[in-house]
């Protein structure tokens, strides 16, 4: 009974999603406590296959309740097109959605600063998702935020004005000027903020408090990766939000001493979407070849995903910052698109290993798994110290094996 936090160990997209909903029927609540719609979470269930920005990826389970914590910031024009989604699949969203009172709001304006500070950057930009999540974290450390509790008030709509003029003044000094698309953008967002009035919105952490005094369980759902850290990744090239475990704390508004397990998850290589360094990358055929095998183009904005070897340096510092007590590898799958393969070892050498041929996404059980990937893994976890607790093999859900 407490809370488990499952995140990303390295640039994101390492299939935190798939494994949340693999384990959401454990909870009782499913709860994301950072990030936005930057997020994009890929589920395959029964061979539908459900990409999540905003929404927890404990939905698909009818009884798992979904939290969106304090810590997030939310598209209400995105959000509603997820219910859409979700609703056309027969998923009932009615009493199984709560959003924090205290979760901030990403405003039309907000996505056009995040344009327009990423053009005036030219080469040097982050490459950003574009949907406004840093403008609208900027707002919430600047204390001019909109939080979701101001859509139930009257003044909302002055509020609204205000902050928009403000960001238009902005906007205009670095070289925006309004126009009509901009009205049927704002229109749209207006009538999904209409729709979102609906959706219980309140205080997440008394909520979340109360199940746990009485024995409840909750699996917090980080977005983004360890690597993405607004402090501790490689700034500036990161996200606006701490991606890391302790940041569940924050964005539930839970005590450090609730925390029982850290599910670490990473994949059997390593990409990247967007700029900034990346050691191991492999901008060459290699690379290619993993990013078609691996399907490696971005859940939200279907950009292609840069690729490369596994970098044990990064991921031995993500496993002990985030205080990782449970490992989740995904993806080894794809590594039989490559004869041979590498990986950077924690002293910083590149190590060859031989791949393999058989299909291993109907494999259940860890000893029928061919030779070379047990070798594969082995070195992982002497690298780490710490074993794999599940090995995923393929994008469904029961495409897994339990250690
Ligand atoms: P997230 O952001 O961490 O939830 O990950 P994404 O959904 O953005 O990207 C992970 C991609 O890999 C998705 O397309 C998943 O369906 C897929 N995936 C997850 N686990 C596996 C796996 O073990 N093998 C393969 N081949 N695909 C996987
Ligand atoms: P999930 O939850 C991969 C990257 C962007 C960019 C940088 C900053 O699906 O793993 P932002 O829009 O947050 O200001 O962009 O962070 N980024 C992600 N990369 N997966 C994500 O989320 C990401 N969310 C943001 O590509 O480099
Ligand atoms: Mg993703």
């Amino acid at each position: 009974m407490g809370v488990d936090v499952l995140v990303g160990l390295q640039w994101g997209d390492e299939g935190k999603g798939k494994i949340v909903d693999l384990i959401a029927n454990k909870y009782d609540v499913v709860a994301r406590f950072q990030g936005g719609p930057n997020a994009g979470h890929t589920l395959i269930v029964e061979g539908k296959k459900y990409v999540l920005h905003t929404i927890p990826s404990g939905i698909i389970h009818a009884n798992t309740i979904n939290v969106v914590g304090a810590g997030t910031v939310i598209d209400p024009t995105v959000l509603v097109k997820e219910l859409e989604m979700l609703h056309s699949a027969g998923i009932s969203t009615e009493n199984r959605l709560i959003i924090s009172d205290k979760a901030h709001l990403i405003l039309p304006t907000h996505k056009l600063l995040d344009e327009y500070y990423e053009k005036q950057k030219g080469e040097a930009k982050i490459g950003s998702t574009l949907r406004g999540i840093g403008p609208a974290y900027q707002d919430k450390y600047a204390r001019t935020g909109l939080r979701m509790h101001h859509i139930h008030s009257g003044s909302f709509k002055s509020d609204y004005e205000a902050l928009k003029k403000l960001h238009l003044v902005l906007l205009s000094s670095l070289g925006y000027e309004q126009n009509e698309e901009f009205k049927g953008i704002e229109e749209a967002w207006l009538n999904a903020i209409d729709q979102i009035r609906n959706i219980e919105c309140s205080a997440i952490e008394n909520y979340l408090n109360n199940l746990l005094d009485k024995g409840g369980n909750v699996l917090a759902e980080g977005a983004q990766g360890t690597l993405l850290d607004i402090s501790f990744g490689s700034y500036p090239f990161v996200t606006s939000s701490n991606t890391s475990s302790a940041s569940a704390c924050i964005g539930l508004g839970v005590a450090p001493q609730r925390i029982k397990k850290v599910i670490g998850v990473y994949k059997a290589y390593l990409t990247r979407v967007g700029s900034g360094p990346f050691p191991t990358e492999l901008d060459n055929e290699i690379g290619r070849t993993l990013m078609t095998f691996g399907n490696e183009y971005g859940a939200t904005t279907g950009r292609e995903r840069r690729c490369g070897w596994l970098d044990l340096p990064l991921l031995k510092q993500t496993v002990v910052q985030n205080g990782v007590t449970d490992l989740v590898i995904t993806k080894s799958d794809v590594l039989t698109c490559l004869e041979t393969f590498k990986a950077m070892d924690v002293s910083g050498k590149l190590q060859e290993f031989n791949s393999w041929e058989e299909n291993i996404s109907s494999v259940r059980d860890y000893s029928h798994l061919p030779q070379n990937l047990k070798l594969y893994l082995g070195f992982i976890e002497s690298e780490l110290a710490l074993k794999n607790t599940m090995i995923s093999t393929g994008p469904g859900r029961d495409e897994i094996i339990m250690c």
